[in-house]
C-alpha cells in the first residue's frame, strides 16, 4: 500500500504533468499558426512525452495499490510574441517541475518510502534532460530569430524529432 500523504502528492505531480502538456500543445498551435511546423512539432511531441510522464505515475498509483484522483486543469497561455518568449517560458516551466520532483523525493526520504525514491529517479534524470533540452533550443533561438532563413532552417531541424514513450522501456 502507498502512503497517503505519498500518494496525494503523486496524484497532484499528475496534474501538473498533464497542465505540462497542455501548455506545450498550446505553443505548439502557437507555432502552427505563425507558419513554424518543425517548431510545432517539436512541441507537440514535447505534449505527448509530458502525458507519459503523467501515465507512468498513474501506473504506479496503481501498482501500490491506490487510488488515483484526477483534478481538472487549469487554463494555459494561448499567444505568445515570439518564438524566443516560448522557450524561455519553457525553460522556466521545466525547472519549475524540477523542483516540484525533488519535493516529492523530500517526501519520500522523509517516510523511507524507498520505491518510491527508486520511482523517482527516473523523472530526476528525466529532468535533466527536459532542461537541457529547453536551453539548447533557446540559445538557438535567441541568437537566430530575427534571422529568416536561421530559423528555416531549424524549423527543418525540429520537424525531424519522433516521438518515443521512453517511460514503457524504463519499467
Ligand atoms: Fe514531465
Ligand atoms: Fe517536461
Amino acid at each position: 500500500m502507498i502512503n497517503e500523504r505519498m500518494q496525494k502528492e503523486i496524484n497532484e505531480q499528475i496534474n501538473a504533468e498533464l497542465w505540462s502538456g497542455y501548455l506545450y500543445l498550446s505553443m505548439s498551435a502557437w507555432f502552427t499558426q505563425n507558419n513554424l511546423p518543425g517548431f510545432a512539432n517539436w512541441m507537440y511531441i514535447q505534449y505527448q512525452e509530458e502525458f507519459t510522464h503523467a501515465m507512468k505515475m498513474f501506473r504506479y498509483i496503481h501498482e501500490r495499490g491506490g487510488v488515483v484522483t484526477l483534478k481538472p486543469i487549469k487554463a494555459v497561455d494561448t499567444k505568445w510574441k515570439s518564438a524566443t518568449a516560448i522557450f524561455e517560458q519553457t525553460l522556466s516551466h521545466e525547472r519549475t517541475v524540477t523542483s516540484l520532483i525533488n519535493s516529492l523525493m523530500d517526501t519520500a526520504h522523509e517516510i523511507r518510502d524507498y520505491a518510491t525514491i527508486n520511482f523517482l529517479n527516473w523523472y530526476v534524470d528525466e529532468q535533466v534532460e527536459e532542461e537541457a533540452n529547453a536551453e539548447e533550443i533557446l540559445e538557438k533561438v535567441k541568437m537566430i530569430e530575427k534571422d529568416k532563413a536561421a530559423m528555416y532552417n531549424l524549423d527543418k531541424e525540429l520537424s525531424t524529432r519522433v516521438f518515443v514513450d521512453a517511460t514503457l522501456n524504463a519499467e
